[in-house]
């Protein structure tokens, strides 16, 4: 069959070099792909909110036999509505189910419901400037205040100083978004993955994301994750997928919903227990780059056998070894930045043992690679121990070079200090 992926980032490009590997497979689109994309598959000139110029290609394209949502963009805009509607396989939730990730008030309103453990928040809808106002004056710093709708990874600002709480809240207001406030939590912050169908699933690896520019920084959409823990107990882990993953997937089914997808959940380890700071409807970026390279199995078919109903016969099993990216940043970014950068030295760095190095913000200028977004590329590099993927990593971002590359330079620490 053939396979259609919408996206144009990193974890597409994971996707797709999947979806490649997959025996089943013998064509894969990517609507609209990346440079490095269109070296293993083919692009289109289609977004992927584009509902109607999707729906068109794959009624031109009956071969078609899985679409897969890379982001949450897709599943906001209605594709796995409009592709269920048709009866075509799509692996991604509809609008509904996706409220858990496009609505953290939705998402919030349901684990407290629940009893899944979450930051504790409140939430405001724009003509409560007064009562946002007051409760912020009386609640310790740091608070965190979350704007309620996709925001990239960048919706939740930190709040040390309370002229800049009182400034945000008026501009959030002013622009007439809903919005949280939540209690500041600390720990290791770790993620967990499920291939979802329903009310079942199969568990991924555990993650941990480095969300911040620099230790302290602004939040970006992630700037490296390594993969699997070594700081996390057999045992917390499956009881993590079970008060999470397990939890949050019969309270969707509970409440009418049919989730399907990826549920990819950002929980902090604080000293009272685990607690979600979100759930996500899709594979993380750039935990999907991260982890897919590791997995044994034929992800194309462990997505039809979830379609199919039988998730839960699915045995994932893992190369046993470590997995690492490192996000190459164009400087400025999270806020503004240049682009149209010349890059360098990327097929030398693909060169290198254990490393791949997936395009995120690129483009090609008259033949040119060229910066095209915050985040260029992803250098991803498996290795049987934690600390020589982390060292291959950073020798292979050595060889790349664009102006103004900026990435972190500790990333995984946390995982070697207890490796
Ligand atoms: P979110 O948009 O909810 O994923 O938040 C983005 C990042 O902000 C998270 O990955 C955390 O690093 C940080 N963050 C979010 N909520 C909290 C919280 N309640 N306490 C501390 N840090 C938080
Ligand atoms: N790793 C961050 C995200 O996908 O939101």
């Amino acid at each position: 069959m053939e396979v259609l992926i919408t996206g144009s980032g990193a974890r597409e490009h994971a996707l797709a070099l999947k979806a490649t590997q997959s025996p089943l497979v013998s064509k894969v689109f990517v609507a609209p792909g990346n440079p490095g994309i269109a070296e293993i598959a083919e692009c289109l000139a289609i977004g992927p909110t584009d509902v109607q110029g999707l729906v068109s290609f794959r009624q031109r394209n009956p071969r078609i036999g899985l679409t897969i949502a890379g982001p949450e963009l897709t599943l906001e805009a209605g594709v796995g509505d409009a592709f269920l509607e048709q009866g075509w396989a799509f692996w991604g939730s509809d609008q509904a189910g996706a409220q858990i990730e496009v609505s953290k008030t939705f998402a919030k309103e349901l684990m407290d419901k629940y009893g899944i453990p979450t930051a504790a928040s409140r939430s405001f809808n724009p003509n409560q400037r007064r009562q946002a106002l007051s409760y912020f004056e009386k609640a310790d710093l740091p608070i965190v205040i979350k704007e309620d709708g996709l925001a990239a990874g960048k919706g939740a600002t930190i709040i040390q100083d309370l002229n800049e709480g009182r400034s945000l809240i008026k501009h959030l207001t002013d622009q007439d978004s809903r919005f949280l406030l939540e209690e500041y939590l600390t720990g290791d912050e770790i993620s967990t993955t499920g291939i979802c169908v329903g009310r079942e699933f199969v568990p991924l690896l555990l993650t941990q994301d480095h969300k911040a520019l620099f230790e302290g920084g602004p939040n970006t959409g992630g700037m490296g994750v390594i993969t699997p823990l070594p700081f996390i107990a057999q045992q917390t882990e499956q009881d993590l997928y079970q008060t999470i993953t397990q939890a949050t997937l019969d309270a969707m089914a509970q409440e009418g919903l049919n989730f399907n997808g990826f549920l990819y959940s950002n929980i902090m380890m604080t000293p009272k227990g685990p607690r979600v700071l979100e759930h996500n409807a899709r594979f993380g970026d750039p935990e999907a780059q991260t982890m897919l390279p590791l997995m044994e199995n034929d992800l194309i078919e462990t997505l039809m056998l979830g379609l199919e109903g039988n998730i839960n016969q699915a045995q994932i099993s893992w190369a046993k070894k470590y997995g690492v990216s490192l996000t190459l940043a164009s400087g400025g970014y999270p806020g503004k930045y240049e682009i149209g950068r010349t890059i360098e030295g990327v097929d030398d760095a693909n060169k290198l043992p254990g490393i791949m190095v997936m395009h995120a913000g690129t483009a090609r200028h008259d033949g040119q690679l060229v910066t095209s977004g915050g985040r260029v590329l992803s250098v991803v590099s498996t290795a049987e121990t934690l600390l020589g993927a982390l060292q291959q990593a950073y020798y292979a971002a050595t060889k790349i070079n664009f102006e103004g590359m900026y990435y972190r330079k500790d990333i995984g620490q946390r995982g070697l200090n207890q490796a």
